[in-house]
């Protein structure tokens, strides 16, 4: 009897042992794990030209994500000052090999509507979409700094380079010889 209880006992030493040295690594955090996908509403929401590592643009950002800006919208509260998470379960935003699983329409739909069933709300109503995005450009500077997000390769790339690649339809429409456009079409 008295043994089984000490196997018990000692089993719910050994996980509490578990759980605190996993919660003492990263934030608990474990593997990099992709957001889900934007809702279809999302998919052409994108930082706008020239936020990306802007330097006033940043500050403007910075302002609002410790509060300055309307004290009602403090994310350090709960992200930390430098991006190191000072409550439980808020996203670690200087872990880049996560960060960088989010495109721009994912990080800026989480951050309008919130993540249900956590402490994360939607900041919709407290946040206008330019506020939104400077807010997320200065976020990503703690684990991607110097990168922005290429929306048309998908990924994470070098600040100035997004969008370098694809020259795209402008300069396939570009040969226009006739000069009223609406008789060129058909
Ligand atoms: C009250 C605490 C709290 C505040 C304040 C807060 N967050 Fe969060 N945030 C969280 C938590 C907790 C999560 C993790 C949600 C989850 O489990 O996916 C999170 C996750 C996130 C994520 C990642 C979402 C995902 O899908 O993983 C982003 C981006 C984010 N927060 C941005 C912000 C921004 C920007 C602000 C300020 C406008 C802010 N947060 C304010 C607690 C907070």
């Amino acid at each position: 009897m008295s043994e089984y209880r000490n196997l018990r006992s000692l089993t719910v030493l050994g996980l509490a042992v578990i759980g605190m040295s996993l919660s003492a690594c990263g934030g608990g955090e474990g593997p990099p794990k992709p957001p889900p996908p934007a809702p279809a509403e999302y998919a052409d929401k994108h930082m706008p030209d020239g936020y990306w590592n802007n330097p006033d643009i940043l500050a403007e950002g910075k302002a609002i994500y410790t509060g300055q800006h309307n004290i009602d919208v403090n994310c350090a509260s709960c992200h930390g000052k430098n991006g190191k998470p000072v409550k439980a379960g808020a996203r670690d935003f200087r872990r880049a090999e996560q960060m960088e699983l989010y495109s721009d329409s994912v990080w800026f739909w989480r951050v309008n509507e919130g993540v249900k069933g956590t402490k994360m709300k939607a900041w919709k109503s407290k946040l206008s979409e330019d506020e939104i995005w400077k807010v997320i450009a200065f976020e990503s500077t703690f684990g991607l700094n110097g990168k922005e997000y290429d929306v048309a390769a998908k990924k994470w790339v070098a600040a100035g380079t997004a969008g370098s690649a694809p020259a795209e339809a402008p300069a396939a429409e570009a040969p226009a010889t006739e000069a009223p456009a609406g008789d060129a079409a058909h």
